[in-house]
C-alpha cells in the first residue's frame, strides 16, 4: 500500500516566503484573523520542525467546553450559490457521499472521518459515523449579488430555509448548511485569509440558529492560496502544481476545506464545544491543528507523504469511485494530527 508514495515538497523556498506562505493558509473559523493559533506558539508552528508538531504535541491544549456536538445522523445541506456545473456537483456530493461508505479502497474518507468521530459530548456520546447529503437548494441568480459579505452570508441561508418553493428543512440538531460559491462570486476575506469558515446562524437574521460553513471556489481568484497543492502561488520559484485527482483543479481544491470545515462543524457546531486556545472569538479547532497536513511528515510548505494514481493525480484518500485530497485532524487519543494514509499504520 505505500507503493506509488510520493512526498510533495515546496522546498526551494525562502524562509520568508514559507512564513508568509503559512500565514496566508490559515482558515480560521471566524476567519476575521489570520493568526487564530495565537495561544499557541507560533515560533513552534512555523519554524520548529513540522515534524515535531505532527507527531507530538506538548504545547497544543485542546480542551471540551461543554458545548454539544453532532452525535446524531448528520444532515449536510447543500446550498450552490451562483453558476456550478453538474460535474463539479458531482465531485463535491461524491465526496460527502464517501465519508459513510463502508466499502471503499484503503485509505478511505470514512476512515478519515472516524478520527473526527473520537469526540465526544459531555454524556460520552461519539459524532455520528452517519453523514449524508440532504435536500439541496441552486441560487442560480445570485440572489444576493456576486459579493458577499459575513452576514450576507446568513441570508443567502434565510432565503434558502425560508423561500416559499421547496425551502431547505430547519433542522438546528443534526443539520448543517453548507452553503458553497462559484468561481465568480466575491465573498468578504475571501483570497485574503481564508478558504472558507464556519459558524452558525443569528436568530434575528435568519430565525433560528443553524450552524453552517460557507467554502468558495477559488479556481478565477486565488487557486495557488485555497487550492494548493493543485495550483501554487505565482511568487514562489520553481514550485510546480499537481495534477488533481478530479479534474477540477478549483473543486478539489474544495474538497479539503470543506473537510475541514465539517471536521469542525461536528465537533464544534456552536463554537463551545471542542477547540484550543483560551479565548472563544479565536478558537483554533481540530482542523485548524492540522492545516496544510496530508500525509505523514507533513507541516510547514510539506504536504507529506502522498500518493499518486496511474494518471499522476495526486491524492491521499479514496472515497466511492474517487479519490481525494484531504487535510488531517487533530486526533485526541493519541495527540498529534493523523489521517488513514498514515505510514506507521
Ligand atoms: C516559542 O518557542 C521557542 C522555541 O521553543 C522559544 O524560543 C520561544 O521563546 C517561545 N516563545 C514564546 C512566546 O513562548
Ligand atoms: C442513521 O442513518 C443510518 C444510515 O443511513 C440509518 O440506518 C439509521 O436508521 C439512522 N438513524 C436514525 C436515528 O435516523
Ligand atoms: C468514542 O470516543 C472514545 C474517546 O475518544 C473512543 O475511545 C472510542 O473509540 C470512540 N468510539 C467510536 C465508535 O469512535
Amino acid at each position: 500500500m505505500h507503493q506509488g508514495s510520493v512526498g510533495r515538497s515546496s522546498v526551494p523556498v525562502l524562509l520568508g516566503l514559507t512564513l508568509s506562505f503559512l500565514l496566508l493558509f490559515i482558515t480560521p473559523v471566524l476567519g476575521s484573523t489570520i493568526w487564530p493559533h495565537h495561544n499557541i506558539n507560533n515560533t513552534d508552528l512555523v519554524f520548529g520542525a513540522s515534524k515535531k508538531f505532527e507527531g507530538s504535541s506538548d504545547f497544543v491544549h485542546l480542551r471540551y467546553h461543554m458545548g454539544p456536538v453532532l452525535t446524531s445522523n448528520i444532515t449536510v445541506h447543500l446550498i450552490w450559490y451562483g453558476a456550478w456545473q453538474k460535474s463539479q456537483k458531482k465531485i463535491i456530493r461524491g465526496f460527502l457521499n464517501s465519508i459513510s461508505a463502508v466499502d471503499s479502497k484503503h485509505p478511505s474518507v470514512s476512515s478519515w472521518w472516524k478520527t473526527v468521530q473520537l469526540y465526544t459530548d459531555q454524556t460520552g456520546a461519539n459524532i455520528s459515523r452517519h453523514v449524508n447529503v440532504g435536500d439541496e437548494k441552486n441560487d442560480r441568480f445570485y440572489s444576493h449579488g456576486k459579493s458577499l459579505t459575513r452576514l450576507s452570508i446568513q441570508s443567502v441561508i434565510k432565503s434558502a430555509v425560508t423561500t416559499r418553493t421547496h425551502p431547505l428543512p430547519i433542522n438546528p440538531k443534526s443539520g448543517l448548511y453548507l452553503l458553497l460559491t462559484s468561481d465568480d462570486v466575491h465573498v468578504e476575506n475571501f483570497c485574503g485569509q481564508v478558504c472558507g469558515f464556519h459558524y452558525f446562524t443569528f436568530p434575528s437574521i435568519v430565525g433560528y440558529t443553524l450552524p453552517y460553513a460557507w467554502v468558495g471556489n477559488s479556481a478565477k481568484q486565488c487557486p495557488g492560496f485555497c487550492a494548493y497543492p493543485f495550483a501554487v502561488p505565482n511568487y514562489i520559484p520553481g514550485l510546480k502544481p499537481v495534477k488533481s485527482p478530479n479534474n477540477d483543479a478549483g473543486v478539489d481544491g474544495m474538497i479539503s476545506v470543506i473537510a475541514h470545515e465539517l471536521a469542525e462543524l461536528a465537533t464544534n457546531p456552536l463554537v463551545n464545544a471542542w477547540y484550543a486556545g483560551q479565548d472563544p472569538s479565536f478558537p483554533t479547532e481540530i482542523a485548524d491543528l492540522c492545516e496544510g497536513i496530508y500525509g505523514t511528515g507533513g507541516g510547514g510548505s510539506y504536504t507529506g507523504q502522498l500518493m499518486e494514481d496511474h494518471d499522476g493525480a495526486t491524492y491521499n484518500m479514496n472515497g466511492m469511485r474517487r479519490r481525494f485530497l484531504v487535510q488531517w485532524v487533530w486526533n485526541p487519543v493519541v495527540n498529534y494530527c493523523s489521517g488513514p494514509n498514515a505510514l506507521d499504520q
